[in-house]
Parts: structure tokens; sequence; C-alpha cells
């Protein structure tokens, strides 16, 4: 299984996504600053690997902190951490992971900054293998959903580089294929970046799990068709209500799946929540640069100067989705109950 991220002595080395899958290239972080870099230029993508990177990120920044009081120290992480926060706006699990971080600085005001820097460290490797723990949980807990012989369709990429290890709708549709379930996957190419045919195709193949590519435009041609059993998808935010953000066109595929009596699974794990938004409208939305929109692979195909909107992702309404799987289970509408009830019984804060 292929890991987005990871440790090195004094940095971190993240695969740079922008290239896959033509070169596998690490890139290497030695600062908070090519962190957040590597997060907006999107090096590094999808909601639980954001959130991953930032801790380490604010882990590494930590150690540029060259004082012994603990009041200059945490004045200048919150500041990094501050800086951090704002490299995407989107996912949940990137302020998630950042506010996580927060927390072990205050509660630490009683150890020596050092001893700080050292359990900052260790909390970000624990966000780290916690993920794949819960990409596991919430393969096997979708497992149930996919049934015999299905034809899936995904869009983006929530898979193994999208988080931690493993993935989150590739989590689902890894633990159907790896369960001895005969699965095709049919995988959206995902413009402007092309995250469904670059990366998504490319872990699927690594594994042997049949995978069909499509252009984004064609998938209520197929659905109509009836060649598509179910939709699954990652989200980047889950309002209280169960409204969703997740990668611009996931919207109008939740729409032509319920038209044409489909079922749209998205899963996601519970730091992708945001139990403190009423609903989707409140989750802020991206917008990235208008030259992704009239280039292709990095070629411009639009005339020179033309304009452009380029959202980055969308809000599906809840009742477009028939069911949220997560660590702690599968969740069905009505949301506002059932998300509750997963706030109830979760140590939401992680620490
Ligand atoms: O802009 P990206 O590539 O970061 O968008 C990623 C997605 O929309 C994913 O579907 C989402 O983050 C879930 S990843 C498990």
């Amino acid at each position: 299984m292929i890991h987005t991220i990871r440790w090195g002595s004094n940095c971190i080395y993240i695969i740079d996504q922008r290239r896959l899958p033509q070169k596998k290239e690490w890139l290497v972080c030695r600062s908070l600053q090519d962190v957040i870099t590597a997060v907006r230029e999107m090096a590094i993508r999808g909601a639980p690997a954001i959130g991953v990177a930032a801790a380490m990120g604010l882990a590494l920044g930590s150690h540029s902190i060259k004082t012994e009081k603990y009041g200059t120290f945490r004045r200048r992480f919150l500041e990094m951490a501050q800086q951090m926060k704002l490299a995407r706006p989107t996912a949940a699990n990137l302020r998630w992971a950042v506010e996580r971080m927060i927390r072990i600085v205050e509660r630490m005001h009683d150890n020596n900054v050092k001893e700080i820097k050292e359990a900052i460290r260790k909390e970000s490797q624990i966000i780290l293998e916690k993920d794949i723990e819960i990409n596991l949980k919430i393969g096997q807990n979708g497992l149930g959903l996919i049934p015999d012989g299905a034809t899936i369709l995904t869009h983006c990429n929530a898979g193994a580089l999208a988080t931690g290890g493993y993935g989150t709708a590739l989590g689902v549709i890894r633990a159907a294929y790896e369960a001895g379930k005969n699965i095709h996957v049919i995988v959206d190419e995902t413009r402007p970046l092309l995250q469904g045919v670059r990366l998504t195709a490319f872990e699927l193949m690594e594994e042997n799990i049949p995978v069909t590519v499509i252009v984004d435009s064609a998938a209520g041609y197929l659905m109509r068709k009836k060649m598509i059993d179910l939709v699954i998808t990652g989200a980047d935010r889950i309002a209280l209500n169960g409204d969703m953000a997740n990668k611009i066109g996931s919207y109008q595929l939740a729409v032509i799946a319920k038209e044409n009596k489909i079922p749209f699974y998205v899963a996601a794990p519970i730091s992708t929540f945001d139990p403190d938004l009423k609903n989707g409208d409140l989750i802020p939305i991206e917008e990235r640069e208008p030259k992704e929109v009239i280039s292709f692979a990095g070629h411009l195909i639009g005339p020179e100067g033309v304009d452009a909107f380029n959202p980055a992702f969308d809000i599906t309404p809840a009742k477009y989705i028939s069911a949220i799987i997560t660590e702690k289970g599968v969740i069905k509408p009505p949301y506002r109950r059932s998300i509750r009830n997963l706030f109830d019984t979760e140590d939401y804060s992680g620490t």
C-alpha cells in the first residue's frame, strides 16, 4: 500500500502527487513553510492527508522556535498554527489536526519546551497511524454495502494517497476486493486536476482491482444505462445535518444517482465532521486559480486571458446521501440525530 507522507530525521517526505502517476518523486519538506506550500499547491491533497501534513508541519515548525520560555513558545506556535490552518479552507481534517496539536501545547504548560516539542512530534505520528487504523475500520464497516458483482462509481481520489494510508471511499472498495467480492470500479477523470484518472486509477491498477476511466460528463449516461450499481465518494467536511463538501462534481453525481435510484454513499472519518456547522451552506468553499480550468495537465488549452471560475468543492445536500460510512459504523438519515449520537459517544478531541 502507498504511504503518501512520512517522517525523515529532521524533515518530512511527501510523495509529490502533482507528478503521479508518471513519476514517483519524494518532496522533502524542511520547514513549516515548505509544508504549507506543499498543501496549497497540492503536492499532498485529500482531507485526511492534509490533516496529517498539518500535524507534522507544526511539529517541524516547532523545532525552529528557539526559546526555553513556555509563553514565547506558545505564542509563536499559535501563530504557526494559524498559518497552517489557512493553507486550504474546506477540509475539516486540517483544522481538526491543528487544534489537536494546539491542545497539547496548552496542556503542557508546566513542561519544558523540549518535552513539548517531543510530544508534538509524537502526536503527529499517532495521527498518521490512527488514520490508517480508522480507514481499515471504515473499509470493514462499508463492506456490507457493496454487493458481490457490483460496478462502483467513484469521484476524485479518496484513496491511500488522500489519507495516511488505505483510503476512505477507496478503502471500502479495497476491503470489498480483499474480501473476494467481484467488483469493477468506474473512475471519472475529475477535472480540473484529474485526481480520478491520475491517482485513483493508478492506485486501483497497483492492486489489480478492475478499473475503467470515463470523462466526468459520461457519468449520467452510465447511470441511466444501469451500468453503475452504487456511487461512493470521500468527503472534505460534513455538517451537522449531513450536508457534505467534496470535490467539485460530487453534487451532480449525487443528484443523478438519486434520479436513477442508485445509492450514493460517503465514506469519511469522524475528523471530517464539523458538528458546529448546522448545514452545508456554512462550509467555506475553496476557489482555486482560474488557470487550472483553462489548462489540461499543465498545458494551456483556452484562449489566453479568458475568464474562468474554479470552485474546488461543492456541497451535496444530505437528502441525496444514502448513508455515511465512518469508523464507528454506518450512519443513515435522519443525519442530525445520528451525527449528534456519533459525537456523544466519541472523544472528538482525540486527546
Ligand atoms: O482537492 P483535493 O484533491 O484535496 O480534494 C480531495 C477530495 O475531494 C476527496 O474526495 C476528499 O478529500 C476525501 S479524501 C479521503
